[in-house]
This record gives structure tokens, sequence and C-alpha cells, in this order.
């Protein structure tokens, strides 16, 4: 099948990729020329494992392009995806002149019959707004072609996202065009060859799907960093507690993990636009408004404990953070919890030393340059250049390589042999076999 996809950022990419890895011609499309000419050579915008070899092999193959022109791309296309941001509008709401636009040029473009596919996250309705202006730009051209707007939101977690979308849990696509179905299940029949992973409804309620499903894994962390916070006064460990509901079938293990907070593109994005929604609709979402403020609280968690631990007042120390994207295995700097304990520490007067294996050129970015000319905040090329004459390491993000630490040789370069785990990623006995203090999430040691 001929496809093409509009915008060649995380879901565009990924998704133009994964299509043409499993058989499809995929035509990338983005406005931004620079993009595309990298693109073309096998320079990729963003880390994702697993990105780079799909990408440059399927593009030699032929089954991948690149290209700033959506009317080439047009020529023998069967279906568009729609994969441009939706940055959040002031008041939290999805902000879709992007989609539209985009959704408008196709309008413009198209010579046959297309269906027309709404991957990125867009709120319940867009696909009617879509099919409005796809509508109106045939209508200026006098065209009575025939078109089908579909929404197949995108499941992919980032440092992931290449296996999640080769082997997704299941397929959403919404659609109310029994034409425009029998088409996306031909293209998604390589990704169901086990068993049919497709799930058909109507196009709200797949907008809706995508919503409901980032913020019920948003809410499964908030709970459990409230339990955290609970356990840690009732003197329980949480991690235990983990352990113990997890294994509750109907609870399950996954996206249970206490820590300093969720970050990335979308739980904050979505669990806010879903609030505007549903205030909209005059429905108060009393659950989704906590598990927002619970994250916000939690990203302030660390940098509590340290002030419990060293004063409020910071000045002369010095921490290391080890991680500093918002999860591991990406370069995603957007919404990190680092982001908010590094402005805290340097505006108590702290220096902050800093490393992270992929993230260091993304985080420049994050801070105010103050932080760099006056050297309050330094980034280090190994993590045990970070640790030295250090009063605590801190723990943010947890890429496989802080697994196993050197606790011994790390001890002897520091200052003061104190650990703040954000992540619960340490044992805290073997920590404290090498004379560490240990401070975790919901934990008591
Ligand atoms: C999330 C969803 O997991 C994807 O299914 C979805 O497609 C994607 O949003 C999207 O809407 O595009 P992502 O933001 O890449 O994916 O990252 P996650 O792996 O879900 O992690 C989100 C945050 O939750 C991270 O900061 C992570 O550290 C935190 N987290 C996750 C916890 O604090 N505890 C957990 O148990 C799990």
């Amino acid at each position: 099948m001929n496809i093409t996809i509009v915008g060649t950022g995380y879901v565009g990419l990924v998704s133009g990729a994964c299509f043409s890895e499993m058989g499809s011609t995929v035509t990338c499309v983005d406005v931004d020329e620079q993009k595309i000419e990298n693109l073309k050579k096998g320079i990729l915008p963003i880390y994702e494992p697993g990105l780079e070899n799909l990408v440059i092999e399927n593009h030699k193959e032929g089954l991948l392009r690149f290209t700033t022109s959506l009317e080439s791309a047009a020529q023998e296309c069967d279906v568009f995806f729609i994969a441009v941001g939706t940055p959040p509008d002031e008041d939290g709401s999805a902000d879709l002149q992007y989609v539209l636009q985009v959704a408008r040029n196709i309008g413009r473009v198209i010579n046959s019959y297309t269906v027309i596919v709404d991957k990125s996250t867009v709120p319940v309705g867009t696909a009617d707004k879509v099919k409005k202006v796809v509508q109106e730009s045939l209508d200026k051209r006098g065209s009575d072609l025939e078109f089908d707007v579909v929404s197949n939101p995108e499941f992919l977690k980032e440092g992931a996202a290449v296996n999640d979308f080769l082997s997704p849990d299941r397929i959403i696509v919404g659609c109310d065009s029994p034409r425009a179905i029998k088409l996306m299940k031909r293209l998604y029949a390589p990704f169901s060859r086990n068993r049919d992973k497709l799930i058909t409804m109507k196009v709200r309620d797949a907008e809706m799907t995508k919503y409901a499903v980032n913020s019920m894994l948003a809410t499964k962390i908030s709970f459990m960093n409230e339990m955290a916070t609970i356990c840690e006064r009732l003197g329980v460990d949480v991690e235990n507690v983990r352990k113990g509901i997890g294994s509750d079938q109907r609870i399950g293990y996954s996206f249970i993990y206490p820590g300093c907070g969720y970050g990335g593109s979308c739980f904050p994005k979505d669990v806010n636009a879903l609030i505007r929604t549903s205030r909209d609709m005059g429905v108060e979402p009393h659950v989704l408004a906590s598990v927002a403020r619970r994250n916000s609280l939690q990203k302030e968690v660390l940098g509590n404990k340290i002030k419990e631990r060293f004063g409020n007042d910071l000045c002369g120390k010095i921490f290391c953070i080890w991680g500093l994207s918002f999860k591991p295995g990406t370069d995603d700097m957007r919404e990190a919890p680092a982001i908010v304990l590094i402005n805290e520490l340097v505006a108590a007067g702290a220096t902050v030393h800093a490393y992270d294996p992929v993230a260091m050129t993304q985080a420049v970015g994050e801070f105010s340059p103050s932080f760099f000319q006056e050297n309050r905040l330094r980034l280090f090329k190994t993590p045990y250049d970070a640790l030295v004459d250090t009063d605590a390491l801190v723990l943010v993000t947890e890429w496989k390589t802080f697994r196993q630490p050197a606790f011994q040789a790390m001890a002897k370069v520091m200052r003061q042999q104190i650990l703040f785990d954000g992540r619960n990623l340490y044992d805290p006995g073997e920590v404290q076999e090498h004379g560490f203090e240990y401070h975790g999430i919901g934990r008591n040691f």
C-alpha cells in the first residue's frame, strides 16, 4: 500500500519507519526542509532505540521516502496519516491549528478516494473538524472526490517506540465507513499475524480511548505516589506494598512504580486536556484533577527531602544528579522531574553536577544560561566524574547504566555518602552496607 505520513516527530517518524518495514511504501512529509534533508542522509531528529537502522535500511530500499511536498506525496496515495503536534493551549486544551492546516492542504492535493487518518492525539470531535476542512478544500476546487476520516490513535512509548509499534497490544480504529475499515485492516494485517489486534469503533469513541488510556496510566502512577507518601509516614515500605498489590491480576505490576513524578509530552498534556474537555462539558473531573495535582507535588518530593536533610539554605552544597530525561531510553526533557529539582536546588543556593547518558544536549536548553555561566549547573561526561566532591547523589532517571554502580569507589570520591533514590532503584540494605545514608520514595530505611 502507498501511504503518506505528515509530520516527522516521534509518532510520524516511527510510524513511517515501521509501516515501511512491514512492506508499505511510505512517504514522510514535513515542512522543515533541514529535517527532511537530514533524514535523507540518515540523520534523525530524535534518539529512539532501533529507529535509525529502520530509517536508513528502508530509505535505501526505496520503501521510505522523505519530502517537503505534500502534492508529490499525494500521487498514488491510499492513506494519509496526520501526525503533527497538538501542543497545549494556555488553558490546557490541545491546539489543533497544525492538524487542521494539514487537513486543509490534503483536501487541496488528493486526486482519488482517500482515507485520512488522525494519528496525533486529538480531542473528541476532531475527526469531524478534519472532515469539514477537507470538504471545504474540495468544494473550493469544485471537486466531488470521496474521502473518509479515521481516528487511529498511537500508543507507543518513547524509548520502546519501534517495538511498541511493530508489536502493539491492540490497534484502535475509529471509523464510520466500511470502505475505510477494509483499507485499515489491509494496512495493519502484517501487525496482527498471530491474533486479530484491530478493534473497530466509532470515531469519537476511538478519540476518547486514547485520552482514557493515558489518564488511567497516569492515575495508577499518581495513586502509587500517594501511597508512597502515606507509607513513609506510617513506617511502611511502599516497595513491598507494590509487589503485594501488583500480584493481584486485576491490578497488575505495570505503571505502579512510585517515583519523583511522571513527565514527558503525553501524560501531563493529555490529563490536562481531558480535564479541560470535561469542564467544558460541565463535568468536574475530580479524579483527573487530583492526578495532575499529585504529580505536581511529586516533582517537588526530592527537593523537599534534600531540604529536610540539609536545611533550606543549600549554599556551599554540591549535588550530583544522575539522569535528566523524563525517563530512560530517550533524550526527551519535556516535563522532566529533573528540571523542577535542579531549579529548586539552584534557587536554594546549591551547585549541581549532572550526568545523563543521552539527554545532555537537550538538557542545556532547559535551564537558564546563567546556571552554566556561573557554574551552578555543570554537566559531566561520566557518572563518576559528576560525583567528585558532592554532598549527595540524587538518582532521578533509572537508566540501566545506573543499576549497579561501584558504591565503594563512589563513597571515596564523595564529600558525604548520601543517596536520594528518586526511582527506588536500589536495595537500601546493600547501599547502607557500603556506608551510604539512603533516602527513597515511600521507604523507611
Ligand atoms: C505514554 C504512554 O505510555 C504511551 O502508551 C502513549 O502512546 C504515549 O504516552 C503517548 O501518548 O504518546 P511515554 O510518555 O513515552 O508514553 O512514557 P511512559 O513510559 O508511559 O512514561 C511516562 C512517565 O511515567 C515517565 O516519566 C515515567 O518515569 C513515569 N512512570 C511510568 C512512573 O513514574 N511510574 C511507572 O510505574 C511508570
